[in-house]
């Protein structure tokens, strides 16, 4: 089976790395505007290298949990071909040995707004650091802001053209163009499943509803698919 996996920030909850539609639309306590959008980091860039320093930090310091392993295994075991698509910029499908397309950046990637080049994050990023390939005082985190768009769209569409198989995972649905994606997936015939901790305002899209937390929902799910 072609299987395709969006996942979102539920999938690392359990982890310890917060949602962003949980507290009441803050983000960690920030507006979302002033830290996740070009318009904010040009307004005051130092404000927003210290929120994506922290979050580096803490994505950093965090460790995988049982679902990610467990998308990790249904990639490796090989029976199906799966890809797997995350929103979340922190690395812990890596960690956990998938390998995943980040449509939505990630915290450890530095990239050049003057030149597009882009390096490894150091821990601290500032307004100050000068790119190491041009030399501008242009240096963002290599995250995908609101306005913006997402990475490697191309390749995720003619992976949901192929697909047999779509799962949300963790993901309220409330971000575009991710929140599209079952309809997407469901056209190209494919079979969907919601998997999260509640039902999302999405849910009457997919044929299949799972409710409960992903370290134990997804296993589940997997086992079902290698079983
Ligand atoms: N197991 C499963 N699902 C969970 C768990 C858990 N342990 N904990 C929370 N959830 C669910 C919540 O119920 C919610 O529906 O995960 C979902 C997380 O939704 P959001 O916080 O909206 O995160 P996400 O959908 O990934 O956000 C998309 O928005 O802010 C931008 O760019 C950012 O990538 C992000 C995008």
């Amino acid at each position: 089976m072609r299987i395709v996996v969006l996942t979102g920030a539920g999938l690392s909850a359990e982890s310890g790395l917060k949602t962003f539609r949980d507290a009441g639309g803050l983000w960690e306590g920030q507006d979302v505007m002033q830290v996740a959008t070009p318009e904010g980091f040009a307004a005051d860039p130092e404000r927003v290298h210290r929120f994506y320093n922290a979050r580096r930090a803490r994505a950093a310091a965090a460790a995988p949990n049982d679902a990610h392993r467990a998308l990790a295994r249904l990639q490796a075991e090989g029976r199906h071909e799966v890809t797997l698509v995350t929103q979340n910029v922190d690395g812990l499908l890596e960690a956990a040995g998938a390998e995943a397309i980040h449509m939505h950046g990630e915290l450890a990637g530095a990239l050049c707004a003057a030149c597009g080049a882009r390096w490894p994050a150091p821990e601290e990023m500032g307004p100050a650091d000068a790119c190491p390939s041009c030399g501008a005082r242009a240096v963002r985190p290599d995250v995908v802001w609101f306005g913006e768009v997402p990475y490697r769209m191309e390749e995720i569409a003619a992976a949901l053209e192929r697909a047999d198989l779509f799962a949300a995972i963790g993901t309220s649905g409330e971000v575009w163009p991710a929140a599209g994606f079952v309809e997407a997936a469901a056209d190209a015939g494919a079979e969907t499943v919601e998997i999260n901790l509640e039902p999302t305002g999405r849910r009457g899209l997919f044929d299949r509803v799972i409710t409960g937390r992903a370290s134990e929902a997804v296993p589940a799910w997997v086992a079902e698919l290698l079983g």
